[in-house]
């Protein structure tokens, strides 16, 4: 490691004693990154950590949606996310006017949306999911409910193959998880013939279909571990090669394809993390109106048992 990174990474760890804070870094963060955080996680997961920590504040190494996440449910938290810019392209897919018009035209219909949504779009949602539970979630929901599926028509198109149910799928795509086509998988295949495919519900349907296993960032971690395979194709970012590699040395695991990079969760870096610990900002501010909406989906979620 050069001297000049040694030396961040010391002012990092003095600057966290400082602020009494604590470090979360999404599965997609730079290696440099996940090396210096507390925890790594998916979305929901760091969230949940982020509400139990004893510390009072969170720098959370993600994007907003994440961040925002984390603040509202940990609304006494001071939660800091070191790139304000970091936006996810799915989740700006969907705006809260529009839900409002939706459920004006289906009064009677469960909007669910997925994590991956703002603030404002969770106030206006019955019950949240994330990739991890969405097919619980859904299924929590009684058959002669109509259910509008938020933003993601590639993992809402899947809950409803695996529950053999019809859902009212919103137009929006994840474009790094789109970029991994049928003829990467492919070539992927022929390159490593005895490698098993993961991929993430965001991906295209047919790449799915070609998958051994379909499954979140959370759910890789614990597939690679309990699977017998020695191989991979890793079928998201490819920042959760790193987590997947440090967590098991013995394995391989190969990109998708080398374009599997989401831009907002790559503008986090070790001086940025130094720069928010250092001037306490910048910091996630919501609404208290809509905080206490959107922790209303949340909850109903957790309550779900998932
Ligand atoms: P996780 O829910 O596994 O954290 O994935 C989040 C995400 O943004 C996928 O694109």
């Amino acid at each position: 490691m050069c001297p000049e990174t040694e030396e961040l990474k010391k002012e990092i760890e003095s600057l966290v004693k400082k602020q009494d804070a604590i470090i979360l870094a999404h599965n997609y963060q730079r290696p440099s990154v996940q090396d210096i955080a507390h925890h790594v996680g998916d979305s929901l997961g760091l969230s949940r950590i982020a509400a139990r920590a004893e510390s009072e504040v969170i720098v959370f190494c993600g994007v907003r949606f994440m961040a925002e996440t984390a603040s509202i449910l940990s609304p006494d938290k001071t939660v800091l996310l070191p790139a304000p810019e970091a936006g996810c392209p799915l989740a700006d897919m969907a705006t809260a006017g529009q839900i409002r018009a939706w459920r004006a035209r289906h009064p009677d219909a469960m909007v669910v949306s997925y994590v991956n949504t703002t603030a404002a779009v969770k106030a206006e949602s019955d019950i949240c999911c994330t990739s991890a539970n969405a097919c619980l979630v859904v299924d929590s929901i009684g058959d002669n409910r109509e259910i509008l599926f938020v933003p993601d028509r590639n993992l809402g198109h899947y809950v409803g193959e695996e529950l053999d149910r019809e859902l009212t799928l919103w137009d929006g795509w994840c474009p790094t998880h789109l970029s991994f086509s049928p003829m990467d998988v492919a070539v992927c295949r022929r390159e490593h013939p005895k490698a098993t495919l993961m991929v993430h519900p965001e991906c295209n349907p047919r790449v799915l279909q070609m998958a051994d296993k379909v499954a979140g960032t959370s759910g890789m971690v614990r597939y690679a571990d309990g699977c017998s395979s020695n191989e991979f194709i890793v079928g998201t970012e490819n920042g959760m090669i790193h987590r997947l590699e440090k967590e098991y040395r013995e394995k391989k695991f190969y990109a998708g394809t080398e374009h599997f990079i989401c831009p907002p969760m790559k503008l986090t870096t070790l001086s940025r993390i130094r720069a928010t610990l250092r001037d306490m900002k910048p910091e996630i501010q919501i609404s208290k109106e809509t905080e206490h909406k959107a922790s209303e989906p949340l909850k109903a979620m957790c309550s779900t048992g998932t």
